[in-house]
C-alpha cells in the first residue's frame, strides 16, 4: 500500500499544479499543531517567493481547488500562507480496511529491490562469559535484523566470535597446570582424541580468568601462554583438538543465554575461521604495492585529503608478524565478499571501535577488498550505563555477568505479577520472563543507539511510562477484550472498521496509518528506536480511546463490531512491531 503521507501529497501537488504553480510545493508533513489539523502544507510560502506573489494567495486557491476533494473534511488556507488539512473520516476508515485484510503485513510492502545484508553483532569471546557490555549488541543488532527481512531483505547475523589470539593460549597453559596428565599435552600422542571435552563450562569459566590473572603476575606463565598460543596457531594437533572443544563448550552455552534474549545467528563464525585467508590476503597487498613497512610493522596508508582529525594507516601484521584484531576482521571481509557478495554489512559494535572501523573499512576498499557495490556501514552503540552514569557494574562492582542481569529482572518481575494476582507459579514465571525481556530490550532500543543510557531497573520494569511493560500491558487490554466479546457474540461477516465516531477514536485511526511509512523509515535509518516512539504513541491513543469508551457495553451492534475489528487491526500493528523489536506478548499479566 501506498504511504498515506504520499497519497495526501499528490492531491495537495495536484492542486498546486492546476492553478499553474510547480508541483513539488505541494509535499504535505504531518502537522506540528496537533490542536489545529492533522497535517500541514507549507509549500505556498516556498511558492511565494518563485511566483514573486503574497503566499496567501497562493495558499487560498490551492484551498480552493481541494474543497470539495473527497479525502479531506477540511482544507484551510491560514495566513500567512499556511494550509491545514484534515483528513475525511470515512477516507480514513477505508485505508485501515485496506491495512486490515493485508494479512500478516498490514500494508506494508516488501522491498522491490531486495538486498542481501550481513549483520555482524554479537562478538562475545570464547571461553568468558557474556557480559552486559555483548547485550546491547544483541539487542540492537537482533532487532535492525528482524526489521530488514520484515522489509523483504535477506539478513544474515554472524555472531563473530571472539576464538582467537592469546585467551586460546591462556585456556591451555591453565589447563596444563590443573591437568598435566590429559593427552592433549603429549608431544608423541598418535591415537585419537577424546570424543568429551575435559572440562565444563563453569571449570572453562574459571580457567580462564585465573590464567588471565596470573599472566599478569607471572612472566614465565605469560610466556608459555604466548608459546602456546604460537603453537595452536601452527598446527599443533592436541592444542586444536582442545581448542574444538573449548568452542563446542562454550558456544552452546552462548547459545543458550542468546536463546535466553531471543536473539539467534545464521552464522556461526568466529575470528579463527578468517585465519587461513590472511597469508593470500597479505601477499597481494603487498603485491599490489598498498602494504609497506613502517618500523617493522606492515601498514597500509588510510589517510585522506579530507580528513578534519588524523587517521593512523591500518597495521596488517606486527613486526613479528603476528596478526592483529585488525587482520582478521579484513580477511573475514574476503570470505564474507567470496561466499556471500552482499549488498550491505552492517557492523553493530561499541561505538569507542568507531576509528578502528574507520581504518578497517577504508584499508579494504583501498586494496580492492570490497567494491564499491558493497556498503560498509558502521552502527556504533553507546555505553550502558548504571544510575550513578558510570558504565554498569554489579554491586561488588565487577563486570555484571548478563545471565545474573536477565535472573535479576526476571525475578523482580516475577515479584510483581505475583503482587498483583494469584498465579500459577509456572505460569507466573513464564510471564514474567517475557515481560523482564520486554522491559531490558524496550529499554534499550527506545534509546538511539548511539546514546548512552542509564540502565534503569526501576523505571524500565514499570508498567506505566515509555517502557515494555507499558506497551504488553496494553495489547494485554486488547486480548482481554477481544476475549470477552468472542465469548459472548460472534463478529457478523460485514463487520468493518468504521469512520471514526470520536476524536479519541480517529486520533487512533491516524496513529494505525502511519506503520508503513514508520517501518520503512526505521528501515532506512537502521533506527529500532523510531519503532518504539511509535508504538509508545500508539498505545497511548489506544488508551486514551479506551478509556473515552464504552467498547463492550456499546448498544450498536454494528459500531460496536466496527471497534472490535479496529481493535484487532491495533494489536496486529503493536504485535508486528513488538516482534521487530524482538520480544512478545504473554496473554494476560
Ligand atoms: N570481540 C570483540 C569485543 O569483545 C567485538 C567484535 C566486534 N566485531 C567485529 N567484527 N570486530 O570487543
Amino acid at each position: 500500500m501506498e504511504k498515506i503521507l504520499d497519497l495526501i501529497s499528490r492531491e495537495v501537488e495536484e492542486a498546486f499544479e492546476v492553478n499553474g504553480y510547480d508541483r513539488k510545493f505541494g509535499r504535505v508533513s504531518l502537522s506540528n499543531r496537533p490542536d489545529l489539523c492533522e497535517y500541514q502544507c507549507n509549500g505556498a510560502m516556498a511558492a511565494a517567493k518563485e511566483y514573486k506573489c503574497a503566499p496567501f494567495l497562493i495558499s487560498d486557491k490551492v484551498a480552493d481547488s481541494l474543497k470539495d476533494n473527497t479525502m479531506f473534511s477540511a482544507v484551510d488556507s491560514v495566513k500567512p500562507g499556511f494550509l491545514n488539512l484534515r483528513l475525511d473520516n470515512e477516507y480514513l476508515a477505508v485505508f485501515l480496511r485496506q491495512m486490515s485484510a493485508d494479512a500478516g503485513r498490514l500494508g506494508c510492502e516488501k522491498s522491490k529491490e531486495p538486498k542481501k545484508i550481513m549483520i555482524d553483532y554479537g562478538g562475545p569471546n570464547v571461553a568468558k562469559p557474556l557480559h552486559v557490555g555483548h547485550l546491547r549488541s544483541a539487542i540492537i543488532g537482533e532487532s535492525v535484523k528482524r526489521i530488514g527481512r520484515f522489509m523483504g531483505h535477506t539478513m544474515i547475523g554472524d555472531v563473530h566470535l571472539g576464538d582467537w589470539g592469546l585467551q586460546m593460549g591462556l585456556i591451555i597453559t591453565e589447563l596444563k597446570v590443573r591437568k598435566p596428565e590429559l593427552v592433549y599435552f603429549q608431544d608423541d600422542y598418535e591415537g585419537e582424541y577424546p570424543k568429551d571435552a575435559p572440562f565444563t563450562i563453569s571449570e572453562l569459566e574459571d580457567i580462564y580468568p585465573t590464567a588471565s590473572a596470573k599472566s599478569k603476575e607471572d612472566e614465565a606463565y605469560k610466556e608459555a601462554a604466548m608459546q602456546a598460543t604460537y603453537e595452536l596457531q601452527h598446527g599443533r594437533k592436541g592444542y586444536q583438538a582442545l581448542l574444538s572443544h573449548i568452542l563446542n563448550v562454550s558456544v552452546s552455552d552462548l547459545k543458550r543465554n542468546y536463546e535466553n534474549l531471543n536473539v539467534s545467528f545464521e552464522l556461526w563464525k568466529g575470528e579463527s575461521d578468517a585465519q587461513p585467508y590472511i597469508p593470500d590476503m597479505v601477499q597481494k597487498m603487498k603485491d599490489d604495492g598498498f602494504a609497506h613497512l613502517s618500523e617493522g610493522a606492515l601498514v597500509v596508508d588510510v589517510k585522506e585529503d579530507s580528513d578534519t582529525k588524523e587517521i593512523p594507516p591500518c597495521m596488517i601484521l606486527k613486526s613479528d608478524g603476528a596478526s592483529l584484531y585488525n587482520t582478521t576482521d579484513l580477511a573475514t571481509l574476503v570470505w564474507r565478499m567470496q561466499d556471500y557478495r552482499p549488498d550491505e554489512i552492517i557492523y553493530v559494535v561499541d561505538k569507542r571501535q568507531e576509528l578502528y572501523f574507520t581504518q578497517v573499512f577504508r584499508c579494504a576498499r583501498k586494496t580492492g577488498l570490497v567494491g564499491p557495490e558493497t556498503e560498509l556501514k558502521f552502527l556504533g552503540f553507546g555505553t550502558m550505563n548504571g544510575k550513578d552514569g558510570k558504565p554498569f557494574k554489579t554491586r561488588e562492582g565487577g563486570v555484571m555477568r548478563l545471565e545474573y542481569l536477565v535472573n535479576e529482572i526476571n525475578e523482580e518481575m516475577y515479584k510483581k505479577i505475583a503482587d498483583n494476582h494469584t498465579v500459577e507459579e509456572e505460569e507466573g514465571r513464564k510471564t514474567a520472563r517475557m515481560v523482564a525481556l520486554s522491559a531490558i530490550k524496550y529499554g534499550d532500543l527506545s534509546n538511539q543507539a548511539a546514546k548512552d543510557y542509564i540502565f534503569d531497573v526501576e523505571r524500565f520494569t514499570s508498567f506505566e511510562g515509555n517502557t515494555g511493560p507499558y506497551i504488553l500491558y496494553t495489547i494485554v487490554r486488547i486480548k482481554s477484550i477481544l476475549k470477552k466479546y468472542q465469548a459472548e457474540k460472534t463478529l457478523p461477516e460485514s463487520a468493518q472498521i468504521l469512520a471514526a465516531h470520536s476524536d479519541s477514536e480517529k486520533a487512533l485511526m491516524l496513529e494505525i496509518s502511519k506503520f508503513n511509512g514508520m517501518m520503512e523509515s526505521a528501515f532506512v535509518d537502521t533506527a529500532p528506536h523510531k519503532v518504539c516512539a511509535y508504538i509508545y504513541d500508539l498505545a497511548n491513543a489506544f488508551n486514551h480511546f479506551y478509556h473515552e469508551t464504552k467498547i463492550l457495553a456499546e448498544p450498536d451492534a454494528i459500531v460496536q463490531a466496527g471497534y472490535i475489528c479496529l481493535l484487532e487491526l491495533t494489536k496486529q500493528v503493536l504485535e508486528i512491531c513488538i516482534e521487530v523489536l524482538g520480544f512478545e506478548a504473554p496473554e494476560k499479566m
